[in-house]
């Protein structure tokens, strides 16, 4: 779904696509979702009555549960200000995945000058021209946008970046800014042997969730969080630009980070609850019914469905208290003595996940598999697999009871 609202949004925006790289002065037209977007952004702001409504634009330090961290908004960076700040820079957007894709598309809406470098023909390539990108003119093969980008944000997947640094490195000349979504790898680079330049600018801003998400939340008007963190500051500049950056591609709060932090949290969430986790357990708990007698639909409901319709958007929208609370006490009491059992039996799991991402072990895995030739067609076998999971199937069968089940959002 996101995919398509962002094609046919990004196509009614085409039309609007100057001859070359769009420039900041010629991009009214091309700004009026960006400008709604702030608008309704700071308009809802306003009407929040939240700590921040109190407190005076721009950085903030703000006390998380005891710990003073501080946060950079969106709000102090108008749009007007944000197109002055880059009215002479190209961005040359390297790579277009998931993060190219919408950090791109929001950049450019925002009236950024963006230019995109991908594999001539290619996958990337052809998403992109559906994009509204035109060879030629802001699409181009990798190293020819890098030598007509001044901001070079690598957004090549991360084994990718690794086979691809001996090629990059030698353009990325000084005065240009290197940006990366992810720490993985400068801080990883005994592995990656990315080493970059020391006479340029390196710079992190990295989204807190998939690249459709960047997109669907900056059409909302509303922004995601992201993290932002400096590896090498030679202009003194490095840290605004990061923060700008981040506001160009569509962030609304810039947590500040280091890549260190950045990298080892990142990999280790998603190894765990946001991913594999996630599946693991609902794997664990499904196998548990269906040995005992339950029936997929039955299994599968009390799994993944209620915990994913129900439960999980109240620990969202308030946090896991109000979730419990607003069960029965049955299930609270239940859930009170089984959480420390599960928490004891989790950490040591959680501690060896820790260390195989310091040491560096799932950084070697990761390029290893996604360094390969082969390495969509592996993945899409892999998640076939995961697909066929009788767990999964019975999904589909539940889903499709829906009241608001739609066939085609299904497939
Ligand atoms: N996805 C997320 O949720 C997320 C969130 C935050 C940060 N990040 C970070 O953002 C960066 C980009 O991630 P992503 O998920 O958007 O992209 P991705 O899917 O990991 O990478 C896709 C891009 O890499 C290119 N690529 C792969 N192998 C290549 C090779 N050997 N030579 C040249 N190009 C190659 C692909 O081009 P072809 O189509 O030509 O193969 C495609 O443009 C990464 O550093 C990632 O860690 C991702």
């Amino acid at each position: 779904m996101a995919s398509i609202a962002a094609r046919s949004a990004s196509q009614a925006f085409r039309r609007s696509v100057a001859k070359s790289a769009v420039r900041p002065a010629q991009s009214a037209k091309y700004s009026l979702l960006a400008r709604a977007a702030v608008n309704r952004a700071s308009l809802a702001q306003k009407a929040a009555p939240s700590a921040l409504a109190v407190q005076t634009r721009g950085v903030k330090t703000l006390d998380f549960a005891g710990t003073k961290e501080t946060v950079f908004e969106r709000s102090d960076w108008p749009l007007a200000k944000l197109q002055d700040y880059f009215k002479n820079d190209t961005l040359a957007l390297i790579g277009y995945g998931s993060q190219g894709h919408g950090q791109g598309l929001n950049a450019r809406d925002n009236g950024l000058n963006v230019i995109v470098g991908v594999r001539k023909d290619g996958e990337s390539w052809r998403q992109a021209i559906e994009d509204g990108w035109v060879p030629g003119e802001t699409l181009f093969p990798i190293e020819e946008a890098i030598n007509r980008g001044t901001i070079i944000m690598n957004l090549l997947s991360d084994a990718a970046q690794s086979q691809t640094w001996p090629t990059i490195a030698p353009l990325i000349t000084k005065g240009k800014t290197l940006y990366f979504s992810h720490g993985f790898s400068v801080v990883y680079k005994d592995d990656t042997h990315v080493i970059p330049p020391k006479d340029v600018d390196v710079i992190l801003v990295a989204p807190k969730g998939s690249g459709r998400t960047v997109r669907t939340l900056f059409k909302e008007g509303r922004g995601i969080n992201a993290s932002i963190a400096v590896w090498q500051d030679v202009t003194g500049k490095a840290q605004e630009k990061a923060i700008a950056l981040g506001v160009g591609v569509g962030a609304g709060y810039l947590y500040e980070t280091t890549f260190e932090k950045e990298v080892y949290s990142d990999l280790y969430g998603e190894r765990g609850v946001l991913m594999g986790a996630i599946q693991g357990l609902f794997l664990a708990q499904y196998q548990v019914l269906r040995k005992n007698g339950h029936t997929p639909s039955e299994a599968f409901n009390e799994t993944v469905e209620e915990a994913t319709q129900s439960l999980y958007p109240l620990i969202g929208q308030k946090g896991m208290d109000y979730m419990y609370n607003a069960c029965s006490t049955t299930a609270r009491r239940g859930a009170l003595d089984w959480a420390p059992i599960f928490e004891k039996a989790n950490v040591p799991i959680f501690e060896q996940l820790y260390e195989s991402v310091r040491n560096g072990t799932e950084t070697r895995k990761s390029l290893e598999y996604n360094g390969r030739k082969t390495y969509r067609e592996d993945l899409a076998r892999e998640l076939a697999e995961i697909d066929n999971q009788e767990i999964w199937r019975a999904g589909k069968v539940v889903r499709s009871l829906r009241p608001d089940y739609k066939p085609e959002n299904d497939s």
